[in-house]
């Protein structure tokens, strides 16, 4: 494995009524002013925004708002609450929501302290230098954007969306209650495995060598992701399951799964490009796209494919070749998904092969990508053609 320095500075507070516990005395460390950042209304429907909001407004806080967070934020989002931010003197942002939210949170927080547009920061132009400190109140199990120091943005103008990150914008602290999950729909809830089983198989797929733990731990979480999601997925209260997926979410990525390696990330880059055409839910793109990357690494990826196919999926290889294992494994996966309700194809989202060009060049835009292995655009062309 390669050398590696691992640190993750976000308190993570997991369980039953942590916001009631735990929320003030938290804030509290870092200033009275706080603007509270939410999505589209789900907080209100679910009685959260009440319960957070009477508590802030109980202990002397004062609280500013950025509503309408979109999915897949966007930058004009970002903007509103950098705004926010610059004139009414914000001390501390608080995220309520899911990884659209969070996402936001952590490039307002990045824009507030940077005297150009945030975008810059976004672009990899420019390097933060400070950040207003946040915490987040995570309501749907996904991208594991409470515990990392991601944050993906989309400049819905210029059909950009890019992920950056920085090491300033790990949250302070994450409050994860799994009753807080309990209102996220059936979509959402598929797309939110798949997203966590796509974190896990991209750091999977990493070309060091001798990492015996790495490979397990991954194996751990997708198996008990495999048990826990179909049983969820039926019956959307079960509060258990709730729980193991809302924990698994944040194994995924927050680098614990990393440590030593490289994941490959490649399916991610496509998606994004792909999501930043046609808007498609991040994790919808991913069912999709990331079964056809397996595919396209059916030959150089053969013996990690087979590992894949056998440990995870339980595939028999008894009197089949390797390329049969491995394609069975890849079956398995979309199996799975699409058991679950998840697409499979880009024409699922009715999406043709008119703009497959014009993705594959956005995905391309720093040049050839991928740390499993290197793709080009025809490779991305290859892939995107292979998942309409
Ligand atoms: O906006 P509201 O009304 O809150 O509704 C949201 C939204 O419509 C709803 N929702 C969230 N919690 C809910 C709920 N509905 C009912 N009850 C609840 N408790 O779910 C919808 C989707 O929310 P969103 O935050 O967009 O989903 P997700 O967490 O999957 O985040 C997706 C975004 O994260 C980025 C993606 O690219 C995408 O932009 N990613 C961020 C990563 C990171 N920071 O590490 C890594 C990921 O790979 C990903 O790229
Ligand atoms: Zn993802």
């Amino acid at each position: 494995m390669d050398s590696f320095i691992y640190q993750n500075p976000t308190k993570l507070i997991f369980g039953h009524d942590q916001v009631k516990n735990q929320l003030v005395d938290q804030l509290q460390n870092f200033g009275k002013k706080v603007l509270l950042v939410y999505g589209g209304g789900s907080i209100k429907r679910n009685g959260l925004y009440e319960e957070v909001t009477s508590l802030l407004n109980d202990n002397g806080f004062t609280v500013s708002e950025l509503a309408g967070v979109e999915p897949n934020p966007r930058l004009s989002s970002v903007h509103r609450g950098v705004d926010i931010c610059k004139n009414e003197g914000i001390d501390v942002i608080l995220a309520v929501g899911g990884g659209s939210v969070i996402d936001c949170t952590k490039a307002i927080a990045a824009g507030a302290k940077y005297n150009g547009d945030v975008w810059d920061l976004v672009t990899k132009k420019e390097t933060p230098k400070e950040a207003l400190p946040f915490g987040t109140i995570l309501t749907l199990a996904a991208t594991g954007s409470e515990m990392n120091a991601g944050s993906v943005i989309t400049n819905w103008e210029t059909h950009e969306k890019y992920g950056w990150g920085s090491p300033l914008v790990f949250p302070k602290f994450s409050i994860l209650d799994p009753k807080n999950t309990l209102s996220v729909p059936k979509d959402h809830t598929i797309y939110g495995i798949v997203d966590m089983m796509t974190h896990v198989l991209e750091q999977y797929f990493h070309a060091q060598k001798n990492t015996p733990l790495q490979e397990r731990l991954c194996e751990a979480v997708l198996h008990t992701v495999i048990e826990a999601g179909p049983g969820l997925v039926k019956k959307l209260d079960d509060v258990e399951k709730r729980e193991t997926i809302l924990y698994s979410g944040t194994v995924a990525l927050n680098g614990t799964l990393q440590m030593g390696t490289k994941g490959d990330w490649a399916s991610h880059n496509i998606e994004h490009a792909v999501s930043a055409v046609y808007d498609i839910p991040h994790a919808g793109g991913l069912a999709i796209l990331f079964p056809q990357w397996l595919r396209h690494h059916l030959t150089i990826g053969e013996e990690k494919l087979v590992q894949l196919a056998t440990r995870v999926w339980g595939v028999d290889p008894t009197g089949k070749t390797n390329q049969q294992v491995a394609e069975e494994g890849i079956q398995q996966l979309e199996k799975f998904w699409t058991g679950l309700g998840a697409p499979n194809r880009l024409a699922d989202y009715e999406i043709d092969d008119k703009q497959l060009d014009v993705i594959a060049d956005k995905a391309m835009i720093n040049g050839s990508f991928g740390n499993f292995n290197k793709l080009n655009k025809e490779d991305v062309l290859a892939i995107l053609k292979a998942s309409l």
